[in-house]
């Protein structure tokens, strides 16, 4: 029996997260399911974006699937971003994010690649200052977390097709971007047996459009691998199907890759396949490996031959699309 905290959180995340458990329970596994609050709801409700239960939860259990958590455009006195909160307090300092061809009508065919995105620091520990017209924001690079990030990449490489991509922009920012591309090849030449080579982030753009099957592992710092890994996400049949999963030595957080979706929030109409991947990532990170390619066979059954949700050209709505996954399994 597993114990799993879930974070629904925001917009579609209350639709497409109890469609995940469902597909669990279905599963022939044990669940013992501890719910849990965050996000831009749970912050107008207590003031807290993560309140201090909710991390214990998530600390007390086995792993957690979230939905997806709202942040607002502008500043919000004393409000922070839920899932970057998380990222940092449980040093979940890995985001795997996998694209792989599906059988839907927009997926490339013959992709099978995963971006390895350090998920603590970079631009993303949003240290901006504004005087007037003048606005500035930090990028931190430190060797630990290159150093970290860089072995998880070469591990997952190993398991894989042995070709890891280092991506950056040392060209224009030699002493942060230059400094994460030197201890990422350091760590990479210990590992002669992985083939690793390094792009510039522009033109690793410009080739996964082109001619992404020839990509297996990329490594890169947090913006580059956050932007990156939609522009992956739309090769293979978009953000409803991408999963993602945030791990560090300790804990772990499993998410689909698209946000909260207001636009469809409330509908009934959000694809599930983004979250119940995330489930599959999280049952292989619990070593249940052919549980996780049973759902993942259903879901691409599923995807095959019908029904699908309104991103993909379907009519479907989130429940009958669950069911069908249910019913494969
Ligand atoms: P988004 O991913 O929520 O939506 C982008 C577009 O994709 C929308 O048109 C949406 O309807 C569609 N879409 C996304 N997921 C879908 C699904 N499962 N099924 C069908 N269509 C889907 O990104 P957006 O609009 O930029 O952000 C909305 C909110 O989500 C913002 O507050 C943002 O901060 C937050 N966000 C949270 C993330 C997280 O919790 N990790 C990640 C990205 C955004
Ligand atoms: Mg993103």
């Amino acid at each position: 029996m597993y114990s799993i905290c879930l974070l629904p959180g925001d917009g579609i995340g209350p639709e497409v997260v109890p469609s995940a458990q469902a597909v669990l329970n279905a599963c022939g596994l044990k669940f013992k399911f501890i719910n849990a609050e965050a996000g831009w709801a749970c912050f107008e409700k207590t003031g807290k974006s993560v309140p201090a239960e909710t991390l214990d939860k998530i600390i007390a259990s086995d792993a957690c699937l979230a939905g997806a958590f709202t942040s607002p455009k502008r500043k919000v006195e004393g409000f922070f971003s839920a899932i970057r909160y998380l990222r940092r307090e449980l040093d979940l300092f890995a985001n795997l994010r996998p694209a792989k061809s599906r059988p839907v009508k927009d997926s490339s065919p013959d992709i099978d690649m995963l971006m390895v995105r350090e998920n603590t620091e970079g631009l993303y520990v949003a240290q901006e200052r504004r005087y007037g017209d003048l606005a500035i924001a930090d990028a931190v690079i430190t060797r630990q977390a290159s150093e970290r990030i860089t072995k998880v990449a070469l591990e997952q490489a190993s398991k894989r097709r042995k070709k890891l991509a280092i991506i950056h922009k040392a060209n224009v920012l030699p002493v942060t971007s230059g400094f994460f591309l030197e201890v990422a090849q350091a760590e990479a030449a210990k590992h002669p047996e992985i083939q690793s080579y390094d792009l510039i982030v522009d033109a690793a753009a410009m080739m996964l459009v082109r001619s992404a099957s020839q990509f297996d592992v990329m490594v890169t710092t947090n913006l580059f691998g956050d932007i990156l890994s939609d522009l992956m996400a739309g090769l293979v049949g978009g953000l409803g199907i991408a999963p993602s999963a945030n791990i560090g030595d300790k804990y772990a957080i499993f998410e689909s890759v698209h946000g909260s979706a207001p636009d469809i929030a409330g509908k009934g109409i959000a694809n599930p396949c983004a979250t119940i991947l995330s489930a599959v990532m999280m049952l292989e990170h619990l070593g249940e490996k052919e549980t996780a390619q049973g759902i993942d066979n259903a879901v691409n059954k599923v995807l095959a031959t019908g029904p699908s949700t309104p991103d993909l050209g379907g009519s479907a709505t989130t429940q009958e699309f669950t069911h069908a996954i249910i019913k494969a399994l």
